[in-house]
């Protein structure tokens, strides 16, 4: 019985929660002054500063604003954190080529708009700026299971852990591993990825793990993700905690 109301009221909060989060997500944009600076945005969320330097070096970020003031379509960006970046094998971001790091980068960008409610239904596979979504190509899939919403690729699965900015033509939802392309990572990619070490003894730089890639540290993604659900509880502890007292 008191078993029964208590899961009644959980089920409540996390109906709760959604509503929340979902209102929260539409909150209108703070002070319209000019156009939208995708690297502004990204630098006041803090942890993507290896994003915003690819982005610079890519030129995709001057794109994206142009593309944001002249299109009405709108855009979405799933956005890696430093974290995720660094725990990609050293090395992965070197090996690829300037054509291939735009590759990269286009694959995090859907050129239309999506709220967090059509993020959940659109249909698969799902078009980036990278192009052909082929299965061998530049295929992301959304896949959602309960409240968590998933991106793959084929090569990457993982959870869109948090809304960072949406102002009706601009989403960018943070993810907590970069989304890898089966064009550049998968089964019959060319392989960029490092080669055994017998093979280059003294080869070009690719090999050298890259200073700016930092190291791999192995347990840092399962406890993101740990934590990311950890936050969501919070939040919906803080949520009965404010009903209660509204
Ligand atoms: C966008 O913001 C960044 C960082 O605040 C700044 O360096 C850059 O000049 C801005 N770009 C435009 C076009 O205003
Ligand atoms: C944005 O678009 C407006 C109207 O199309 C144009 O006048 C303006 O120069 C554009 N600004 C940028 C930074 O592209
Ligand atoms: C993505 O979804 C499409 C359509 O449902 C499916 O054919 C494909 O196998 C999926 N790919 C991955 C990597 O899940
Ligand atoms: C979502 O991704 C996480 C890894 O980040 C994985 O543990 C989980 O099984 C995935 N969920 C679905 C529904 O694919």
């Amino acid at each position: 019985m008191a078993t029964n109301s208590l899961n009644l009221l959980l089920l409540l909060l996390i109906t709760l929660h959604c509503t929340t989060t979902t209102t929260l997500a539409q909150a209108p944009a703070p002070a319209p002054s000019g156009p939208t600076n995708v690297t502004k945005i990204l630098e006041k969320a803090g942890q993507f500063t290896t994003l915003i330097r690819l982005m610079k070096v890519t030129q995709l970020g001057d794109q994206i604003n142009t593309q944001l003031n002249n299109s009405n379509q709108g855009m979405t960006i799933f956005a890696p954190t430093d974290n995720a970046f660094s725990s990609l094998k050293p090395g992965t971001l070197n090996s690829l080529s300037d054509q291939q790091k735009v590759s990269l980068l286009q694959f995090h960008v859907v050129p239309t708009y999506l709220t967090n409610s059509q993020l959940q239904t659109v249909s698969n596979p799902l078009r980036t700026q990278a192009g052909d979504t082929a299965s061998n190509k530049f295929p992301l899939n959304v896949t959602t299971s309960g409240n968590q919403v998933n991106v793959s690729t084929g090569v990457t699965d993982t959870t869109v852990s948090n809304s960072i900015y949406t102002d009706g033509t601009l989403a960018v939802y943070q993810v907590d591993q970069v989304l890898l392309p089966m064009s550049l990572f998968g089964p019959s990619a060319p392989a960029p990825a490092p080669e055994p070490l017998k093979k280059k003894k003294s080869g070009v730089d690719d090999d050298a793990p890259a200073a700016g890639d930092g190291g791999a540290s192995a347990d840092a993604s399962g406890g993101v993700v740990f934590n990311g659900n950890l936050g969501g509880l919070a939040v919906g502890v803080v949520g009965m905690v404010a009903m209660f007292f509204l």
